[in-house]
């Protein structure tokens, strides 16, 4: 099976071409970024998501700055792309490795430096994946029936993905037996993207919705609940989509291992624990609406937080490129940081 069956973004001839992922698994439709605002706006709009895949188009989004206003442009453009999206770490993760970057090329460089700088970011995500899959899959029994949440899949990242990666490679072992991904309201990650994953790469899933989860764990056997983070805290509190924190509870209730899957680029040293951690906003219309059609009463009011956090003591294992930390912890976060190749 090829590692990549979703490609999210490409970059071609200086254009990153994004996938828009508001419209999947409908519609496979390009849009091309050709500067840094229309990156922005990609991650902004929400047609690329995903922690990991955001600081990847960030990345190129400098590429692009800088290609188009030489380094005068570099500043600018990384406030935008920093203000587009505030929960994910991985924007600033990238922002300040290609900002560091810059400063070592010469002006003559720097337009090719960057792109480069921009590639091996992405390339360093994909292998990324790869590793977390191998560490994640040693910690999946024979026969498991998962639970995952929201989309932490290719569609989310460079390569093969970090939860559903880890599920993909499960699988190649031959240790999955069932997935169930949850919708994910009000984007429906879920439904709209993991399970197309999940159904491209052969693997038996059956979706369900997010009130279902609890229930499914108390009547049926569910071995492994498995997610992906936008931030983990210096105290291994993790932040993930809206509805992951009641996940965890019940995890933890139906004695359901819970881990979660993330590039060392997701740990937030100088976010002290989740309590800090920025949760965004979005507009309430996402909750009102089901599929762009009004479904509450007219004048009604909603809120719309994208993200909880879950507490470190609700986490099973953290699975990184750099290996486990099992339980969660911030110790054992700081040991994989100070071994993970720099
Ligand atoms: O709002 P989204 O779709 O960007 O949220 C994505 C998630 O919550 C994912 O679980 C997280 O980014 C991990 S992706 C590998």
């Amino acid at each position: 099976m090829p590692d990549l069956l979703v490609r999210p973004i490409r970059w071609e001839r200086h254009v990153l071409r994004v996938l828009d992922q508001r419209i999947l698994p409908l519609r496979e439709v390009y849009r091309d970024c050709r500067t840094a605002p229309q990156v922005a706006e990609a991650i902004r709009s929400m047609t690329l998501r995903g922690a990991p895949l955001i600081g990847c188009a960030a990345a190129y989004g400098l590429a692009l700055a800088v290609r188009r206003g030489g380094r005068k442009a570099l500043k600018p453009a990384a406030k935008l792309l920093l203000a587009s999206r505030p929960t994910a770490v991985n924007l600033a993760h990238a922002v300040d490795r290609m900002v560091r970057a810059a400063e070592k090329f010469s002006e003559t460089e720097l337009k090719n430096g960057l792109e480069k700088a921009a590639t091996d970011y992405f390339e360093e995500d994909l292998e990324a994946g790869r590793r977390m899959a191998k560490f994640g899959a040693a910690l999946i029994p024979r026969r498991a029936r998962i639970l995952t949440y929201c989309n932490a899949g290719a569609l989310a990242t460079a390569g093969i993905g970090t939860a559903v990666g880890v599920i993909v490679e499960a699988f190649r072992q031959g240790k999955v037996e069932h997935v169930y991904p949850c919708e994910t309201r009000p984007f429906m990650q879920g439904s709209r993207l993991t399970l197309w994953e999940l159904m491209k790469a052969g693997i038996p899933s059956t979706l369900i919705t997010d009130n279902m989860a609890a229930h499914l764990m108390k009547t049926t056997r569910i071995d492994a609940v498995i997610v992906g983070s936008d931030r983990i805290a210096a105290n291994a509190d993790v932040c993930n989509k809206i509805g992951t924190y009641a996940l965890a509870i019940a995890a933890r209730h139906h004695g359901v291992p819970f881990l979660v899957a993330a590039p060392l680029s997701t740990v937030d040293m100088n976010c002290p624990h989740g309590g800090k951690i920025p949760i965004e906003n979005r507009d309430p219309r996402e909750v009102l609406e089901v599929g762009g059609r009004r479904m509450a009463p007219k004048g009604a009011r909603a809120r719309h937080f994208a993200f909880d956090v879950t507490p470190a003591g609700l986490v099973s294992a953290i699975v990184t490129e750099a290996g486990v930390v099992k339980p969660a912890s911030g110790p054992g976060l700081r040991r994989l940081l100070k071994i993970a190749p720099k």
